[in-house]
């Protein structure tokens, strides 16, 4: 393909993969397969690869993320963000609408809308274009989070119709139920640490640094009010319904999700309604936004410092329901903690049947003085999981027991141990209690340690429970005739499960170390300890001394290691995956030279003589160091044919040498 083949063709996919993505996204109704989207896709990201200054900002292969942004810069607000004052009464909706038709001539217009609980966004658009997207932040700044918000699906790169050149559009970004749901299902499977809840990690999520992580988790975002776009139409709810003839998703009227109405008991039945039916949201709401339809009303309303007058949002009480308390159960997680679960009589509650309260710790069902068979007050906050947050005392029988804390394990009998300054009760059996040992093979072929193909959380549960492991060791022995005995296991799952095993030998040492799952041994310490100590062999015989000599390695992982190691189970299960012939040891790559020694490389573009790969190969075998982006830190800059020209430029910008393939090779043999 040629250069003006390559731009038509650029123009002819952006613009295909604009519409489908509108289709799919914003108007809920696709034309074509997802398959279908993704081979179009590709070719794009092929054709940018072969012509990077083809690359445009607002290019569809963004939704895919990829920028990195080390720092979020400040950005202060050309129209301030300001909040909402909040109501909680029908008492105290009639009191703002008595007070706003005091200060307004003629009947008032009242739009009604969901308040999304996620995180306030504006973004701004020149000429059709996605510029900037900025968080709420202190309301005067807020922060840059332009390429994270580029992958949220529903939310257009470049407009259609007749958009105003300059505005802004604000709106609140959340995470769908769904992905929020799946994203902790796939933690849960790699032993991560679930997220409480789904406002809070949408805010996380908007922040990393890595935009693929969030094109992967799925955000989502409703837009709820336009900035310098002059009087378009009348009023606000006929602006949001202007706005989607330019590629916006607004909010549905027939799922009624937005409404206008001229009364309070308007007003009122679309509260009443969204109160008892948002636990059928496939997102969370907290509120309901009520505002004042007529831009002109609006004026006449103003401000005050902190809010509009012309909007109130009406918040939910978060949804109380009163149960028996049936029982407390003990469940015992993969690190050994203790959390107590209340069993209660099934309850309704937010649109689903309840039967279990988490009661956190011991402290918790101190501090509700909790007996058998008292009548507990149920709510559902920001978590999943319902909590029990009081008791009806009045239901309270004069002989209801208290409900205590146990001392030992209920898996495994062992005496629980709280240590200092924790509020969480651990069993620490680690080795032999039946919910960690088989945690510990969850974490072990979880994805950032073994990272085993064909072999999930589920298969390693019905494997334990069948018997047929018990440790990490065990996977290697087993067999094509044991997995196919086990239930719903095709031929093909069995293969490849058995081939996966296999294949995670080759996983470095760092991995395996890491996969043991020892206390505080995460990624970055498996990793330093691989560094310094170079095999499991050094790492099980070194004393405190020589542990706590490796970089960034403290007294407390020091003590952890030995203790792991102590232990003749552990030690036993090391020397079995030794004799599997797992990698145990670093494979020290040759060091050719060093005399790149101290110095920095970002490589980037195309070459001739040698791969991107080889050459950073290239560049650790000679001393030197490879780094993700261009910073003031770098060195060099290693720039093939077709690097992109906002790198080269930031390169420039900062002063860095730039080396072609040649000159690379020339500083080589200097
Ligand atoms: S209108 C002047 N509409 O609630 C403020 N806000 O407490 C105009 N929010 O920061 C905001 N859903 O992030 C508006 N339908 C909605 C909303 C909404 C959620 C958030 C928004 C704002 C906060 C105000």
């Amino acid at each position: 393909m040629n250069r003006k083949e390559a731009i038509t063709r650029v123009a002819e996919l952006t613009s295909s993969l604009n519409r489908h993505n509108h289709l799919y996204y914003v108007e809920s109704n696709p034309e074509i397969s997802d398959y279908d989207f993704d081979m179009m896709l590709n070719e794009l990201q092929k054709i940018e690869l072969e012509f990077p200054d083809l690359v445009t900002d607002h290019s569809p292969t963004k939704r895919v993320g990829g920028d990195i942004t080390k720092k979020f810069d400040t950005v202060i607000h050309k129209y301030p963000m300001l909040s909402l004052a909040n109501s909680y009464s029908k008492e105290e909706i009639e009191e703002w609408v008595n007070r706003a038709k005091k200060l307004v001539d003629g009947n008032l217009e009242y739009v009604c809308e969901l308040k999304y609980d996620g995180v306030a966004i504006g973004i701004q658009y020149v000429n059709g274009k996605l510029k900037q997207a900025v968080t709420r932040g202190d309301g005067t700044q807020g922060e840059n989070v332009t390429s994270n918000v580029k992958t949220i699906r529903s939310i257009p790169l470049t407009l259609q119709g007749d958009y105003p050149g300059d505005f802004e559009i604000r709106g609140e970004i959340f995470f769908p139920l769904d992905n929020f749901r799946k994203l902790n299902e796939q933690r849960r499977k790699n032993g991560d640490p679930e997220f409480a809840n789904p406002r809070n990690t949408a805010s996380g999520t908007l922040k990393m640094q890595d935009s693929k992580v969030v094109s992967d988790r799925g955000l989502d975002c409703f837009l709820y009010g336009v900035y310098g776009t002059g009087d378009l139409k009348p009023g606000h709810f006929e602006t949001v319904q202007k706005v989607a003839d330019w590629g916006f998703k607004i909010p549905s009227e027939k799922k009624r999700y937005i409404e206008k109405t001229t009364s309070v008991d308007g007003v009122m039945d679309f509260i009443m309604h969204w109160d008892e039916h948002r636990g059928q949201l496939p997102f969370e709401i907290d509120g309901i936004v009520i505002k004042v339809n007529q831009y002109h009303n609006q004026e006449e309303l103003g401000y005050t410092a902190k809010s509009p007058r012309w909007a109130i949002a009406y918040k939910f009480k978060a949804e109380r329901v009163e149960s028996k308390l049936k029982s407390v159960v003990y469940q015992v997680g993969r690190t050994g903690a203790i959390t107590p679960v209340a069993n209660l009589q099934p309850i309704q509650l937010g649109g689903t049947t309840v039967k279990r309260a988490s009661l956190h710790n011991a402290d918790q069902i101190q501090k509700l003085d909790l007996h058998f068979e008292d009548s507990v007050y149920v709510e559902k906050g920001g978590e999943i999981i319902p909590k029990i947050v009081g008791v009806n005392l009045n239901e309270r029988k004069p002989e209801a027991e208290t409900v205590g804390f146990i001392d030992q394990c209920p898996e495994c009998q062992t005496e629980l141990i709280r240590r200092e300054g924790e509020a969480q009760h651990y069993c620490p059996n680690e080795v032999g209690c039946p919910p960690q040992k088989k945690g510990k093979i969850e974490h072990f072929i979880g994805r950032k340690a073994m990272d085993i193909d064909g072999l999930g959380a589920e298969t390693v549960d019905a494997l334990f429970e069948g018997g047929l492991i018990s440790n990490v060791a065990d996977l290697y022995e087993l067999t094509f005739d044991q997995v196919i005995g086990m239930d719903r296991m095709a031929d093909r799952s069995a293969n490849n499960l058995i081939d996966g095993v296999k294949a995670s030998k080759e996983k470095p040492f760092h991995k395996v170390l890491f996969g043991l799952g020892i206390r505080f041994v995460g990624e970055t310490v498996a990793k330093k300890l691989a560094k310094g100590l170079k095999s499991m062999e050094a790492i099980s015989k070194a004393s405190f001394d020589e542990l706590v000599a490796v970089d960034e390695i403290g007294d407390k992982i020091a003590m952890s290691i030995q203790e792991y190691f102590l232990d003749e189970r552990n030690r036993k299960i090391v020397e079995r995956l030794i004799a599997y012939g797992l990698n145990l040891e670093v494979v020290e790559k040759e060091q050719a030279s060093n005399v790149l020694e101290g110095k920095s490389f970002v490589v980037s573009g195309v070459f001739n003589a040698f791969s991107r790969p080889e050459l950073k190969e290239m560049i650790e075998a000679n001393g030197g160091k490879n780094v993700g982006s261009i910073s003031k830190k770098t060195d060099f800059v290693l720039a093939g044919d077709k690097m992109g020209p906002s790198k080269l430029q930031k390169a420039t910008d900062l002063g860095i040498k730039i080396l072609s393939e040649d000159d690379f090779i020339a500083l080589l043999n200097e």
